[in-house]
């Protein structure tokens, strides 16, 4: 059995033990296991922990500073955030093929990281958020899209350059008890409970060519879908559909389709909705939503978001469709 008090207890002694007065720097992405290890080494160390946020311009709406409230303004860490969008975005111009946005926004991802980190020039480790299952993963050592969220999430190859040891308090810890030392630790529960978000964000949520005015479309769609994932409960369960499903997102795709309004006729752009249910992100369901839920995202879209005036839901399992359409 697990003891919460007795477990951050230990664990913070640890910390203190391995780092003594040292600094440590730590990329905070936003997600559940950087925000949870940024909680757990910032009660250890106080302000020998710096986290650089690097935010690539492909986040959610009001992500960012969200990721800066929680963090930096209600626990008290300190976090550089490095607004790089306008980076990211010269670098995707004009790139199509999924593969290729990966690696350019994961490349970049390092480089801005580096550069960061390289100013903190009185840090000796490289604090990192992963658990227990990316050890075992990277062990199995898998092969495409596997080597992209290992490359990109665990900020690769980091640490013989910088110089840096690294601290990884997660180690040992499987995702419900990161989720429970999270919260333990005074984190939100909207932010420890909440659905996987892949490194390259947006970017491969875009499909093709990855425009500034498509992210903020989708960002605003987006929005209105998760709003009214949280906002509706299933009565038998009492659980919101946010809950009751694994992971659920819109997907912009760059096609125009022919719409009415009023007496005039729009050509504008389509979402599709996505919402699986899995235990372990190898298969997965799609999630059947109520028809009235849908019904009212689909509604509040069209009409808040100019520019779409379409959506679909995506009707696809996996295999042998994928959870991303990318
Ligand atoms: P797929 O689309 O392969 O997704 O069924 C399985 C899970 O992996 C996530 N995913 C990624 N995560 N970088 C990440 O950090 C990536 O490039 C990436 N591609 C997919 C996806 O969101 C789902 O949870």
């Amino acid at each position: 059995d697990w003891n919460m008090p007795d477990y951050v207890a230990e664990a913070v002694a640890r910390i203190r033990e391995q780092v003594g007065s040292d600094e440590v720097i730590l990329g905070l992405s936003g997600g559940v296991d950087s925000s949870v290890a940024a909680a757990l080494i910032h009660k250890a160390i106080g302000d020998q922990l710096t986290c650089v946020f690097v935010d690539h311009g492909l986040l959610r709406l009001n992500e960012a500073e969200q990721v800066m409230n929680t963090m930096s303004r209600h626990l008290g860490i300190r976090v550089i955030h490095v607004d790089a969008g306008e980076q990211f975005l010269s670098k995707l111009a004009g790139v199509a093929d999924p593969e290729a946005k990966r690696k350019i926004i994961g490349r970049e991802f390092v480089e801005v990281f580096q550069t960061e980190s390289a100013k903190l020039k009185s840090a000796r480790w490289l604090a990192q958020g992963t658990i227990y299952p990316d050890v075992i993963e990277s062990a199995a050592s898998k092969t495409g899209k596997a080597v992209a969220i290992k490359s990109h999430h665990n900020v690769g190859g980091l640490p013989e350059t910088l110089n840096l040891k690294l601290l990884e308090p997660l180690r040992e810890l499987f995702k419900d008890e990161v989720r429970h030392l999270g919260l333990a630790l005074g984190l939100p529960p909207e932010m420890v409970f909440r659905h996987p978000f892949p490194g390259p964000g947006l970017g491969v949520r875009i499909l093709g060519e990855v425009k500034p005015v498509y992210a903020d479309l989708l960002r605003r769609a987006d929005d209105i879908f998760i709003t009214e994932l949280r906002n509706t409960i299933e009565p038998e369960s009492g659980k919101s559909w946010y809950e009751l499903t694994s992971q659920a997102f819109t997907v912009f795709l760059p096609v125009k389709s022919v719409g009415v309004m009023g007496d005039g006729r729009t050509y504008d752009y389509v979402v599709a909705l996505r919402a699986v249910q899995t235990t372990d992100f190898m298969t997965a369901d799609w999630a059947e939503l109520p028809y009235s839920l849908l019904k009212r995202v689909s509604s509040r879209i069209i009409n808040e978001v100019r520019g779409i005036n379409r959506v679909t839901y995506d009707v696809s399992s996996k295999p042998p469709a994928t959870i991303e359409w990318e």
